[in-house]
């Protein structure tokens, strides 16, 4: 399962960036209101940091503004992904932009028709939203497994499956076990997966024990 990071904070990028984990990165309009940052700038600098995929949200709502937009985020860097959301223009603007050849997130997806449609349509990842799912009382890891079922039996389907919304590890852990491609993780959720109270506890008294011997390795 590849990780992606789902943030546009680039100092946080950079740190989790040393772990090794991270493939790719996942933006959105409120992330980049919430750097505080020129769009542009902040997607050109992630580019620099990561040679994985990175996700770039357009803003328009109809097909030629998107084409327009989608073309510009492209043009910044190879490795750009544009992100388009799951509607109808949205899924035309796909189509196009999987035709020149520019990889295409499709966004927003709550239902495994969507996603199917997003497939269809030449999506190099289709994003469906968990934690808002499970935020609505639903179970959005279902979806999940019902987008999964759904490629599974049409083997000429590219598509990722890109979890997103992601909430906890135990999120990430269900997509794994359900074979989910990415899974896109707020940097507290990538953070979070590392700990286990019996690992802390092991460690000390692994610690405790070693400085017992007196002994030092170096
Ligand atoms: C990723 O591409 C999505 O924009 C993101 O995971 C949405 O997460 P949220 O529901 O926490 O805003």
């Amino acid at each position: 399962m590849k990780f992606f990071i789902d943030t546009a904070d680039i100092r946080e990028i950079e740190d989790l960036m040393t772990t090794g984990l991270v493939d790719g990165v996942t933006t959105n309009p409120t992330l980049i209101a919430k750097s505080g940052r020129r769009f542009l700038e902040v997607i050109a600098d992630i580019c620099r940091i990561v040679p994985g995929p990175v996700s770039a949200e357009v803003t328009a709502t109809d097909y030629q503004t998107m084409i327009r937009e989608g073309q510009k985020l492209a043009s910044i860097a190879g490795n750009v992904i544009v992100k388009v959301p799951l509607t109808v223009d949205g899924l035309k603007a796909c189509r196009t932009f999987s035709g020149m050849g520019i990889g295409v997130n499709v966004t927003l997806c709550f239902s495994a028709a969507q996603a199917l449609l997003a497939a269809k349509s030449g999506a190099t990842y289709v994003s469906p939203f968990v934690g808002r799912l499970d935020d609505q009382g639903y179970d959005g890891m279902a979806l999940i497994e019902e987008i999964v079922n759904v490629y599974q039996n049409y083997t000429q389907l590219t598509t990722q499956i890109l979890v997103a919304s992601v909430r906890n590890p135990k999120h990430v852990v269900e997509a794994a076990l359900l074979g989910a491609d990415v899974g896109t993780l707020p940097p507290t959720v990538l953070k979070q997966m590392y700990h286990h109270p019996l690992t802390d506890k092991g460690l000390q008294a692994f610690l405790t024990d070693w400085s017992k011997t007196g002994q030092s390795i170096l």
